[in-house]
């Protein structure tokens, strides 16, 4: 059934807020995992902000509800524990360093590869936290491990 509308046009996908979970647990546990719409991601609470991504790493599909978090050129990253990218928290960016092979003095600087991993909103009300997908129409690198047969769960429906 299609309850959302979503399926009459793929193109524009409009997701209803889901509820997850409580503010409560989540300050305490600092990560939860939830599906939205038959989407997983992972909410982290750090630093008394909320950051929603999907589940799986862009790379090859590691689980990012099990890395540690780190600040790398003052950004809060979530580190992947497969082979350890770096994606901010509050934009999806990955992050590398890089040196300037003519300057062998140089010190590597952060760079951004751009947004690969796919953000989602958080949102509280009374006490309630709830995921909004993004619907943004670009591809992200982070999809393809969140649709089709790489997804971690299977909907029963
Ligand atoms: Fe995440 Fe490779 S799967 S860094």
């Amino acid at each position: 059934m299609d309850l959302d509308g979503s399926e009459q046009d793929p193109e524009m996908k409009e997701y209803s807020s889901v509820y997850v979970g409580r503010e409560e647990d989540i300050k305490k546990s600092e990560r939860m995992t939830a599906v939205v719409h038959d989407r997983e991601v992972v909410i982290f609470y750090h630093k008394g902000e909320y950051h929603a991504m999907d589940i799986r790493c862009y790379h090859s599909g590691g689980p990012l509800h099990l890395g540690d978090i780190e600040d790398f050129d003052g950004r809060p990253c979530i580190v992947c524990p497969w082979h350890k990218y770096k994606i901010t928290l509050a934009t999806g960016e990955g992050l590398y360093q890089s040196i300037n092979p003519r300057d062998p003095s140089a010190k590597p600087e952060w760079c951004s590869k751009g947004v690969k991993q796919r953000i989602h909103t958080v949102t509280v009300d009374n006490g309630n936290i709830y995921v909004t997908l993004s619907n943004e129409p670009f591809k992200c690198d982070s999809d393809f491990y969140a649709t089709g047969d790489f997804k971690v769960i299977r909907s029963s429906f």
